[in-house]
């Protein structure tokens, strides 16, 4: 039997205690996607956004509205409310509230109290979806948001969806990092056996990580395979960049092209997946994903044929992430260690940066 000494095991236990897991407060000061935006109607939608229930609705003017689910009357979710004229009626007493979260109406008196309005929460739409801002509002910042010009740019035609993941969003961002799994997890759907020990580079700095992907020459499976005609094995490259961008989004980037043409003659067909992971809870998370590409634009036929097989492999993550968090959690603390490869480098140097980053929040928000 090969188990690791013990001082071993302590080693791998120590070097996880500097890394963000499940137990990590969620760090509150930046953007998160709260929606897609075709979700947010005006209808009241209830979610739980990094451990908080929050009601959003958009307005006659199109502007999305996010506030406290609860009602400072007696803790009624306004969800269960009705939505008039822009504004929430809760649906115990009637407490009325405005887009900015004040109390504007108590049907029982004349005057409505000043001061019992709820927390309203910034929001910003960009391309097809919506970010909130939950934390400290006076640091909301959109120049925190990382550019996604792609998302909202013609030349991308996108589709996009939602899942949702039983497990902590930490772990969705180290799935992404490195897309070794791909030949293993995804073996069925996007995944080819060369794709593992295709030789990659790490690309680490302060708040950016990268794990960039050389698979020459491979075969395409059919999501790819189909749109792009590079049907023929060991006829594609495909070029991959994995890069988590900030807390709320990662892009994956894929170029393909028949690397049998000289490169003066070649087509390059370019993708690009926006992953966005919310907190819902510690253990479960709002799985957006966009997806775009740069050719076939306007074929309705290759976006839904692409996107239904995409979704089968982001459901491959979801079923293997729960599994993940089953077996975390089933395991007591003294027997529960992980070891890292080379591979990991980006993720480990990921989760290392999100846990100072929230201890670094914690640390501003007690020192006044
Ligand atoms: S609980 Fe909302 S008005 Fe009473
Ligand atoms: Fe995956």
């Amino acid at each position: 039997m090969t188990r690791p000494l013990p001082k071993v095991i302590a080693a791998s236990q120590a070097a996880s205690q500097r890394l963000a897991d499940r137990h990590t407060p969620f760090i509150m000061d930046d953007w998160y996607v709260a929606a897609l935006g075709e979700e947010v109607k005006d209808q009241l939608l209830a979610r739980t956004l990094l451990g908080q229930r929050v009601v959003l609705y958009r307005t006659t003017h199109r502007q999305v509205v996010a506030l406290e689910d609860r009602c400072p009357h007696r803790s009624m979710p306004l969800s269960a409310g009705t939505l008039e004229h822009d504004t929430i009626v809760c649906g115990y007493h009637g407490f009325r509230f405005n887009t900015e979260g004040n109390c504007i109406e108590v049907p029982s008196q004349a005057t409505c109290p000043a001061n019992i309005g709820i927390k309203s929460y910034r929001t910003h739409e960009r391309g097809p979806v919506v970010w909130i801002w939950m934390g400290d509002p006076d640091k909301a910042d959109l120049s925190k948001l990382p550019p996604q010009d792609w998302l909202e740019d013609p030349q991308w035609e996108t589709s996009q969806g939602y899942l949702s993941l039983q497990a902590s969003y930490v772990r969705l961002h180290e799935n992404l990092l490195d897309l070794t799994h791909l030949s293993f997890l995804h073996a069925k759907s996007f995944g080819t056996p060369d794709y593992a020990k295709a030789a990659f580079e790490t690309e680490i700095s302060e708040g950016q990580f990268a794990l960039l992907r050389n698979v020459v020459p491979t075969t395409l499976p059919p999501v790819w395979g189909v749109p792009t005609g590079l049907t023929g094995q060991g006829q594609a490259a495909r070029i991959v960049r994995s890069e988590f961008r900030s807390v709320g989004i990662h892009e994956v980037s894929v170029s393909f092209y028949d690397c049998h043409v000289p490169e003066s003659a070649r087509k390059t067909f370019r993708i690009r997946t926006a992953h966005m992971p919310t907190p819902e809870t510690a253990t479960s998370t709002h799985y957006f994903i966009v997806h775009g590409r740069d050719f076939a634009q306007q074929d309705k036929a290759t976006t839904q044929f692409m996107h239904d097989q995409l979704f089968v492999a982001f459901q491959e993550d979801v079923v293997g992430l729960a599994l993940q968090e089953q077996a975390l959690e089933a395991t007591a603390p003294e027997d529960l260690y992980e070891f890292s490869v080379a591979a990991d480098a980006p993720s480990v140097a990921m989760r290392r940066y999100l846990l100072a980053r929230q201890q670094k929040e914690s640390q501003d928000r007690s020192t006044p």
